[in-house]
């Protein structure tokens, strides 16, 4: 039966691709099933030996699953010094003590790296050794969330970023900063970025772009055979025997199983994915473990069953490799990281031999950070899909709908009995998590403006879809700016941001946006300059249009290379050939807050960059006609994407298998 199931599959992906290219919308969808399950069987007669995705990958040594598998297991829950039971929860007053030890290491390591870093990027009249003696600058990286279009312009960036990028050291280039970073957080998109970078043990994006193993999106995750009925079936034969052997093992299974389980096989460079790789393994990497790299931490939102959250209520959830929890005055509470999956009253486990390991899964983390399937259904109405396709769809999404299936259930709760007088989640026997940017924060803040980790950079990157042509708009920075004045802001601050038609009509996405410049603008501690500068680098199109659609599922590789090079471009402003100044400012940008703690003057350099990068706090008239977006290539190039009907439609046939292969299973 299941063999049949996956088949089945196989022949509905396959024969989709074939109806989408044609641009014909079949009338009779039995008949060719019926057809393409007599293809693919006479397909799967023929071929003998399945590809599957071992060849070439890791195989797995590190783990804290003792399972081997993608099933968690039951160990015996740890004990403290005096030999109780540990109790597993903690008040989210500071940061964990591994935390606080890691950043400490850390510093060791970016104070050495920042004078020469500085004096690359060619400040003039600056003497950066001087400057920087005795004093820690903290940077934080962030990555927005947008399907794959987030992960490859993202990939773009953070090779821009990376000094081991080939080239990225040369003059006019920003390689460093990820060498110079503390932090660096996803969400969505993003978490898959920051999620494949850290499970794969910190490689550059050029080896991930350049490994057919790893970031492997030409066919989609839904298919990753291709035109190989056979590893398409093999495939999802694994995907849904792995989620099967977690549910036998009297866990919930949902949704979120299948689709983490898809992203592990297609973006972790371990043999079938890795299926026993947890969050908490990134503890174990060589590179993290020497602190040649910055903290990863990636977000998902909490919702309460059957409500819809916005920023200014939803409870923001991050994932680090030691902790799991909340900062919000609706949760302040983290729970370790490998131990979330057991039973635990008031942080303390229930029975003292039975704790959990492994349900941290690495897929499972950054599938909850990116739980999309709700938004492949508000995006159905609009995608000119009609007839019989647009039926049989939309029923079985919006059954998926009214269930809650996009929600990613953690249960038990970790949280149960803890915090009484605030936690909503105080008495609830499941955690529900979504997709970190339905509440509109897109680009994960939340995490980086925490007083208790005194950032005074953050970089952040926008690849969200906010304009009908999938362009972001700046809509993520005014839910953070919003959130702070909710009852959840709790001492969280925020620099002033403009409304969304003056971000596009003022060309604030069109280029850099530096956001906080003047921190006595802003009430916060020492007259705001704890509170980060904000670096807004927003997707725009200068060697490639790469607005594609959040469910452009499969990407050829001149597609992934145009969206990579553009995020480098976007980075450097082309290397510095549309501001020769550029790289020097980012250097201008990561000593700003300590110049104004100091009271010192900046150079004549650094205030040019202030001048033509920071937002002056104009904003376009309430008249004003509501600005659209129609940018052109910047620097020209033959390379121009593509993205459109056709992806579209494959994409929306690639949901309707998932979405019966998923019924028919459970
Ligand atoms: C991972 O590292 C920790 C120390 O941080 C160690 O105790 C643990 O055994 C390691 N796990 C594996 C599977 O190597
Ligand atoms: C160990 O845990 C017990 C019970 O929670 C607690 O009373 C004790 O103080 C703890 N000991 C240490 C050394 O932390
Ligand atoms: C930082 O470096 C110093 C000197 O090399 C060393 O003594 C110290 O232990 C290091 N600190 C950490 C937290 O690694
Ligand atoms: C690096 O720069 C050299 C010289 O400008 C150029 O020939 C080469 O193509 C560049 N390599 C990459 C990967 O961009
Ligand atoms: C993936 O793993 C293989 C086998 O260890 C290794 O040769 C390859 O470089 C890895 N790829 C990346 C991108 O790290
Ligand atoms: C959050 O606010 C929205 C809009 O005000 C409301 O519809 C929703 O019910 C609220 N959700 C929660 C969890 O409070
Ligand atoms: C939890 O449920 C109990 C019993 O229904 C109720 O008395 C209590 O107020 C609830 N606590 C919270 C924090 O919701
Ligand atoms: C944040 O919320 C917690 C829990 O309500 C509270 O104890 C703490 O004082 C708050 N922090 C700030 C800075 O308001
Ligand atoms: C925005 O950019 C466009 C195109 O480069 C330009 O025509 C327009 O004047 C700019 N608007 C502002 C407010 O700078
Ligand atoms: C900038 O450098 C990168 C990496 O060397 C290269 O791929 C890209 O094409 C360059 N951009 C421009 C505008 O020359
Ligand atoms: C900087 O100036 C402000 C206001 O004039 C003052 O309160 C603060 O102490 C000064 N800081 C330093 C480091 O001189
Ligand atoms: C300064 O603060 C005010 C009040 O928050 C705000 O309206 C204004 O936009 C800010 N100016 C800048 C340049 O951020």
């Amino acid at each position: 039966m299941r063999f049949a199931i996956a088949v089945l599959l196989s022949a509905l992906v396959c024969s989709s691709l074939v109806w989408a290219e044609a641009h014909a919308v079949p009338n009779d969808l039995e008949q060719d099933f019926a057809e393409q399950l007599a293809l693919a069987e006479a397909a799967l007669a023929v071929r003998s030996v399945p590809k599957f995705y071992n060849s070439e990958r890791r195989a797995l040594e590190k783990r804290t699953n003792p399972s081997g598998t993608y099933v968690p297991t039951t160990v015996k829950c740890p004990t403290n010094s005096s030999g109780h039971v540990s109790t597993l929860v903690r008040t989210a007053s500071s940061l964990s003590s591994e935390e606080k030890e890691y950043v400490k290491a850390r510093r060791n390591v970016t104070n050495e790296y920042l004078p020469s870093y500085l004096n690359r990027l060619n400040m003039s009249d600056f003497d950066a050794e001087s400057f920087l003696e005795g004093t820690d600058l903290t940077i934080g990286i962030a990555f927005s969330g947008g399907g794959y279009r987030a992960m490859l312009s993202g990939g773009g960036f953070l090779s821009a970023f990376d000094d081991r990028t080939v080239n990225a050291t040369d003059d006019g280039h920003i390689g460093g900063l990820l060498q110079s970073a503390t932090y660096i957080t996803g969400l969505s998109g993003g978490s898959w970025l920051v999620g494949s970078f850290a499970i794969n043990g910190f490689p550059t994006v050029q080896a991930m772009q350049g490994d057919e193993n790893v970031w492997d999106v030409s066919n989609s995750i839904i298919n990753p055979g291709g035109w190989e009925f056979w590893d398409t079936t093999e495939y999802w034969d694994y995907m849904l025997d792995a989620a099967d052997d977690k549910r036998d093992a009297g866990y919930n299974i949902s949704l979120t199983d299948y689709w983490g389980i898809g992203l592990s096989t297609q973006l972790f460079n371990y043999t079938d994915g890795g299926p026993a790789i947890t969050w908490s393994d990134i503890r174990n990497q060589t590179l993290f473990k020497n602190h040649s790299m910055p903290y990863p931490i990636v977000v998902a939102d909490g919702r309460p069953y059957n409500t819809d959250i916005v920023s200014t209520n939803s409870t923001v959830f991050e994932f680090s490799t030691y902790e799991f929890g909340s900062w919000d005055p609706s949760a302040y509470a983290f729970v370790r990281t490998e131990y979330i999956g057991s039973t635990l009253h008031n942080g303390v486990p229930v029975n003292s031999s039975a704790c959990v390991q492994g349900f941290d899964n690495a897929g499972f983390i950054i599938g909850t950070s990116a739980t999309l399937f709700n938004q492949f259904i508000l995006q159905l109405n609009s995608s000119g899909v009609t007839g019989v396709i647009y039926d049989a769809a939309q029923d079985i999404l919006s059954n998926i709908g009214d269930e809650n299936d996009d929600i990613s259930p953690f249960e038990p709760n970790p949280f149960y009995g803890f915090n009484d007088d605030i936690s909503y989640m105080y008495n609830e026997t499941i955690l529900n998590l979504v997709d970190g940017g339905e509440d509109y924060q897109n680009i994960p803040l939340v995490p980086l403006i925490q007083p208790s980790r005194g950032v005074d950079v953050i970089f952040a990157v926008d690849n969200s879809a906010d304009t009908d042509a999938y362009w972001p708009a700046g809509w993520s920075l005014t839910a953070s700016y919003d959130r702070q004045f909710g009852a959840l802001g709790n001492g969280t601050k925020f620099p002033a941001v403009p409304d969304r038609n003056t971000f596009v009509g003022n060309n604030l996405t069109a280029r850099p946006t530096w956001f906080g410049c003047d921190a006595s603008n802003i009430t916060g501690t020492n007259g705001g300059t704890t509170v980060p500068l904000i670096v807004y680098l927003a997707n725009h199109p200068v060697s490639y249009f790469s607005n594609t659609s959040t469910f452009q599922l499969s990407y050829e590789t001149d597609e992934v290379e145009g969206m990579i090079t553009n995020g480098y471009n976007v980075a450097t402003q082309g290397n510095g050939t549309l501001d020769d100044t550029w790289a020097a400012c980012v250097g201008c940008a990561i000593i700003h807050r300590e110049v104004e703690r100091r009271n010192a003057t900046h150079t004549a350099q650094c205030q040019a960059c202030l001048s033509k990068y920071c937002w002056d706090g104009t904003v376009l008239s309430q008249n004003a006609s509501e600005a659209t977006e129609d940018p052109d290539i910047e620097i020209s190039s033959d390379n121009t994407g593509e993205a459109g009907i056709l992806s579209w439609k494959s994409a929306q046939w690639s949901i309707v298998a998932l979405a019966i292969a998923v019924a028919a299973a459970m």
